[in-house]
């Protein structure tokens, strides 16, 4: 018989289809329920993508009827939405919301919600399977394991599954990232745990391996002998909003690229993997983590850079400096920005620089990759003059997503003057689509069993020793960079600028 699928998995190494289910949202007074995990769900639904008989449920501590919570997602949902909401899927899509209150620590809480979801399962169809979505803050992710487990909610009964899916951070350094991974393992498979990181989500960033292996022109240059560096910027106009109380902990390092940043550089690195299974390109990825140089002590204060943003402006509005901010401390030390020179010891790689920067409160929100191919050699048309630029194909996460090439060419007239001169594809006009919401493509995939675009159990591990590195190195006293401030709306602190200057390179302008 063949195969039934649908083309929402056309291409997918996992052809199965996202099943019927309870999703249980921990944490649905959060901001993430509502920017963001609502409205995708709802996306879904308006995209018709949604399997038959889903149902919502949030589970917070505040008492709230089904009705007040319903209201407060559409509002959200208004609020958000990446397509505008119309009524009459809003209506459809509300009646399968439902709100469940407990503390999360109660164990008679879960008791009850394992009875609504049997319920739920006789009145809508959702069949036993359960999707539980920890959005609550992360030191609440142990206790509400362990309860799932005492309820019996983490086994689902024959021919049913339960899946959790965690957001990050996940784990503050190793030995934390190590210990929630085996209280999650006391209950929870790894292939019943999703690693959410949503810039695998992100429509370029799964780009990144059909530019690489489905191109033959590209693989072939895809190394060090024609390659001179790369770079991966992810650059923010927001600040730290209203989030100092996890990000005071946490900082630019452990928030952007212990996950989102590493996740890119393995898909620019990785080797090609033996097929599109979850498995083999996870094992590609991680591979690329654990070959990445480490930092000696007294190395991380050239390598590093770290800034913090100051007073300053954003499009001619005023900002204020970090360490104003609400809930931070004045005499915050946490880094708003962070530059690395990173090396990876393998063949492929062998001495190219890729170079990583991420801000908060710089001139422009953009993520991006570019990579920098080697000088054309000083002969025929740069023998006596300049040296040419350089081929830089550069990958355009987010905004304007797309992918351009900049190469040479001859400025029409009698003379041979020479110019850089950009071949462009944006997603918009080639495809004249919007693209999915990453957390809209990583729930559907949540519901159907696939986990390629989520971080493995070694991956997050491998990520978390190399950050080690680095945090270590900044808390051992005489080895911390000193932090540099720079002016909100500006490309960050000059160190940065210099740590590729001593490479006689400079960042591309954005
Ligand atoms: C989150 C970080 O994971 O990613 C935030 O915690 C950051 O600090 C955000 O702003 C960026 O994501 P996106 O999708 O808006 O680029």
């Amino acid at each position: 018989m063949k195969e039934k699928t649908n083309p929402l998995r056309e291409g997918l190494a996992n052809k199965a289809m996202p099943q019927p289910c309870a999703v249980v949202i921990f944490g649905a007074t959060g901001d993430l329920t509502h920017r963001k995990l609502v409205p995708a769900l709802y996306n879904i639904a308006a995209d018709g993508e949604l399997p038959p008989a889903v149902a919502v449920i949030g589970f917070a501590r505040r008492p709230k009827t089904d009705d007040e919570f319903r209201k407060e997602m559409e509002e959200a949902t208004r609020k958000f939405s990446r397509q505008t909401v119309r009524d009459e899927i809003w209506n459809g899509f509300a009646q399968a919301l439902y709100y469940h209150q407990s503390e999360f620590g109660d164990e008679a809480g879960y008791k009850k919600l394992a009875e609504r979801l049997d319920k739920l399962d006789e009145e809508s169809g959702t069949r036993g399977n359960r999707l539980f979505y920890f959005a609550a803050s992360p030191d609440q992710f142990e206790t509400i394991i362990e309860n799932l487990q005492k309820a019996g909610l983490n086994k689902a009964r024959e021919g049913s599954w339960a899946r959790v899916i965690l957001e990050k951070p996940f784990g503050n350094d190793l030995a934390s990232a190590r210990h929630l991974n085996k209280v999650v393992q006391k209950s929870f498979a790894e292939n019943q745990t999703y690693r959410i990181d949503h810039f695998l989500g992100k429509e370029t960033a799964q780009n990144i391996l059909v530019l690489r292996f489905a191109n033959a022109i590209f693989e072939p240059l895809w190394n060090g002998d024609h390659i001179d560096h790369v770079q991966i910027t992810a650059a923010e106009t927001l600040g730290v909003e209203n989030r100092a109380g996890y990000y005071e902990g946490a900082g630019a390092l452990r928030d952007m690229v212990q996950n989102h940043m590493l996740q890119l550089l393995c898909l620019v690195a990785m080797e090609p993997p033996t097929d599109l299974g979850a498995d083999s390109i996870r094992d590609e990825k991680v591979k690329v983590v654990r070959s990445l140089r480490r930092f000696q002590l007294d190395e991380v204060g050239g390598d590093v850079v770290r800034g913090q943003y100051a007073e300053g402006a954003i499009a001619g509005e005023p900002a204020v400096a970090y360490n104003a901010e609400k809930n931070v401390d004045p005499k915050s030390q946490t880094e708003t920005y962070v530059a690395l020179r990173l090396l990876i010891d393998n063949w492929r790689w062998a001495d190219v620089p890729f170079y990583v920067r991420v801000g908060k409160r710089l001139p422009k929100s953009s993520t991006e990759i570019s990579v920098h191919f080697k000088k054309a050699p000083q002969v025929l048309f740069n023998r006596d003059s300049q040296a040419l630029d350089q081929n830089v194909l550069v990958i355009r996460i987010q905004p304007d997503e797309g992918i351009s090439l900049r190469m040479q060419a001859k400025v029409p007239g009698t003379s041979f003057r020479i110019e850089s001169v950009k071949m462009d594809f944006h997603y918009g006009t080639s495809f004249g689509q919007a693209s999915p919401e990453a957390y809209e493509r990583l729930l559907l995939d949540a519901m159907s069993g696939d986990a390629t675009l989520f971080a493995r159990r070694d991956e997050v591990e491998q990520a978390w020793a190399f950050i080690d590195t680095v945090e270590e190195a900044w808390a051992a006293k005489g080895n911390a960079p000193k932090l540099a401030t720079y002016p909100a709306g500006s490309w960050g602190p000059e160190t940065a600028d210099e740590l590729l200057a001593r490479d006689g390179r400079t960042w591309r302008r954005l």
